[in-house]
């Protein structure tokens, strides 16, 4: 046998292989891999409160960028929720930071999550994940999504170790006592957490 018919075995026994590995349904509802590779070179959605947006949050966008051409920020509108900033003002925040980053879109939403990421042609959430503590939450959070749609995964970054702190409420908080929140978010937030603190509306708890 010469050289060449050995290759060609050799790749359709690998192709049949991969097949039967693929095509072995012990995943439960999990899609086809297959499947799932384009959607990693298109785009996720990244959600959250953002109230305010932190450089933890900034740092796991542009890790996403990394991985997606788009990212879409879903910021929550939740008026069952009290937030410091508007709606606007958080969405308005996020578009100041990354204006020169086309491949980042910010959009505010309610309700469903997956209707969301449905309804902007994505198939990935991404989260951040700080400490153990954050898992419980994130895990139910997930494991509810795939509940609502089995086609929409959740994937975890960790952000860089600077941040894994840090979070909206702490930044908040600091400020109000008179602490330093610099390098801890970007200066458009910090700017607009001192207006808030002129106008009296930045207390502890909010
Ligand atoms: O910044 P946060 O508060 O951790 O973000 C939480 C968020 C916005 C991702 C989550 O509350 C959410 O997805 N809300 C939309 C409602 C929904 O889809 N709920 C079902 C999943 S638990």
């Amino acid at each position: 046998m010469g050289f060449l018919e050995l290759t060609k075995i050799c790749k359709l026994g690998v192709f049949l292989l991969t097949k039967a590995v693929v095509s072995d349904n012990d995943m439960g509802n999990l899609v086809e891999p297959e499947r799932i590779v384009p959607w990693m070179e298109k785009r996720a959605v990244y959600p959250g409160f953002f109230d305010p947006i932190t450089n933890g949050h900034v740092d796991i966008i542009l890790r996403g960028l990394r991985l997606f051409d788009k990212i879409v920020v879903a910021v929550l509108k939740n008026p069952k929720k009290e937030a410091l900033f508007s709606t606007k003002d958080r969405v308005a925040m996020i578009q100041e930071i990354f204006t020169h980053q086309p491949d980042i879109e910010v959009k505010a939403f309610d309700g469903l999550l997956v209707e969301f990421v449905r309804r902007h042609k994505a198939k990935i959430v991404i989260r951040g994940l700080r400490a153990v503590s954050d898992f419980e939450y994130e895990l139910q959070m997930a494991l509810m999504n795939r509940q609502l749609d089995p086609e929409i995964e959740t994937l975890y970054m960790m952000p860089s170790v600077n941040y894994s702190f840090l979070n909206s409420g702490v930044v908040k908080e600091v400020f109000s006592l008179g602490g330093s929140v610099k390098g801890l978010v970007p200066e458009i937030v910090e700017k607009k957490l001192r207006e808030k603190l002129k106008q009296g509306r930045l207390s502890v708890g909010k």
